[in-house]
């Protein structure tokens, strides 16, 4: 059910991102939003509050020790899992390029800090 929900809110999500590029809006800003909905649904249990340690979204003082990683190794951390994070949130359900769409937003929320 939950899985299916997801599929249809990505569906409309793909709509709207069609939509942005006839706009001309660049296609990062459809990625962000695609991003910001994987995050609100599979993310954010943990990442809103700090679970475990999980580094708050936004809160750019616990991502700092983490960007100089990279974007590639974070993305990759967040597919296989790393310390108390899982592998893709615990939502194996997603694919690779979805865990790349939802890190890819997590960091522009420091970055518009
Ligand atoms: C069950 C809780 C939980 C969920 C759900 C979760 N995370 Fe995490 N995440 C963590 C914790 C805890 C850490 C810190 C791990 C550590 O460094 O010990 C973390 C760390 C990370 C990091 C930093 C990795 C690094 O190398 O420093 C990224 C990126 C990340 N999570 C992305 C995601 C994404 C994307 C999702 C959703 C698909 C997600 N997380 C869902 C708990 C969670």
């Amino acid at each position: 059910m939950r899985l299916n929900a997801m599929s249809i809110r990505l569906l409309t999500l793909s709509g709207v991102l069609l939509f942005l590029t006839a706009c001309g809006d660049s296609q990062r800003e459809a990625n962000l939003l695609v991003g910001q909905e994987i995050v609100k649904q599979n993310c954010k249990v943990c990442h809103a509050q700090g679970i475990n340690g999980a580094p708050i979204i936004g809160n750019s003082k616990m991502w700092s020790s983490r960007i100089g990683k990279g974007r590639d190794a974070l993305v990759s951390n967040a597919i296989t899992g790393n310390g108390l994070m899982p592998p893709k949130g615990g939502k194996s359900a997603l694919t690779d390029a979805e865990i790349d769409l939802a890190v890819g937003y997590m960091l522009s929320q420091i970055n518009s800090q």
